[in-house]
């Protein structure tokens, strides 16, 4: 791969883990802090999974797929309140990506060897100075196996499916437990069963199961780790 000089030597942190455990909202705080640069790599597969999805693209072609992840016109920002946004050919998509239909759309394109592979290089190309902190299912095993700090972030399937209850509760949106429970299953079984990049911690990976911890508990906790590379200050 052809990577400009600096981004050799920009450092990651790779945050890996299930759906739902909160690696989204640990890697962005731990961005903010740092004042590195965030990718959030599912978002990648989700606007693949939308492009597709508006584009009737059926999930078997994969040669349609994989000409439209190359193409995918996509912008991510950060509203005033500092909330990510996210663009997609020039429209706001960053609700329209959340959808469970959406993240299951995108857990079955992400199935697919070809897919990962035409995705590689968008996600590398993230990795620019001062440096960046990246969340997935593969960041600390395949697109950054050479990241300075890897942490695989965990939940228990309950109190993952309760925080997205509640989140859909906030956008007026009332799903059972049942159904958020059976779907977080499946999702967790696609991704961890398939054969290219599945979900699963690096060797070298700290592990932090966040089950009962507070998002301030979670954050410490990682800081601890970053504390140990020298990259914040201590306290
Ligand atoms: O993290 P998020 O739920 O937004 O990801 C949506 C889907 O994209 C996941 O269920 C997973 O199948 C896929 N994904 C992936 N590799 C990543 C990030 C996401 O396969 N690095």
């Amino acid at each position: 791969m052809n990577s400009r000089p600096e981004s050799a030597v920009a450092p990651v942190i790779t945050i890996d883990g299930p759906s739902g455990s909160g690696k989204g909202t640990l890697s962005r705080l731990l961005a903010r802090r740092l004042g590195w640069h965030w990718l959030d790599s599912g978002a990648l597969y989700r606007l693949l999974a939308l492009a597709a999805t508006q584009d009737n693209i059926a999930l078997e072609d994969v040669a349609a797929l994989v000409d439209k992840a190359h193409q995918l016109d996509i912008r991510f920002e950060e509203s005033a309140d500092g909330e990510p946004q996210i663009y997609l050919s020039g429209q706001r998509v960053t609700d329209a990506l959340r959808t469970e239909q959406c993240g299951k759309v995108a857990s079955k394109v992400a199935a697919i060897p070809a897919v990962r592979a035409a995705l590689l290089d968008r996600q590398r190309a993230f990795r620019q100075l001062p440096g960046l902190v990246a969340d997935g299912r593969d960041m600390g095993t395949v697109v950054f196996p050479d990241a300075d700090l890897k942490i695989f972030l965990d939940a228990s399937i309950e109190e993952r499916a309760n925080r997205r209850q509640k989140q859909l509760k906030k956008q007026g949106l009332d799903i059972s437990m049942g159904d958020l429970f059976q779907e977080i299953s499946a999702r967790d079984q696609r991704d961890m069963n398939r054969a290219v990049s599945p979900l699963r911690p690096a060797e070298d990976a700290k592990h932090i199961d966040c089950s009962a911890m507070t998002i301030d508990e979670m954050l410490e906790t990682a800081l601890g780790f970053v504390r140990e590379k020298g990259w914040v200050a201590a306290g």
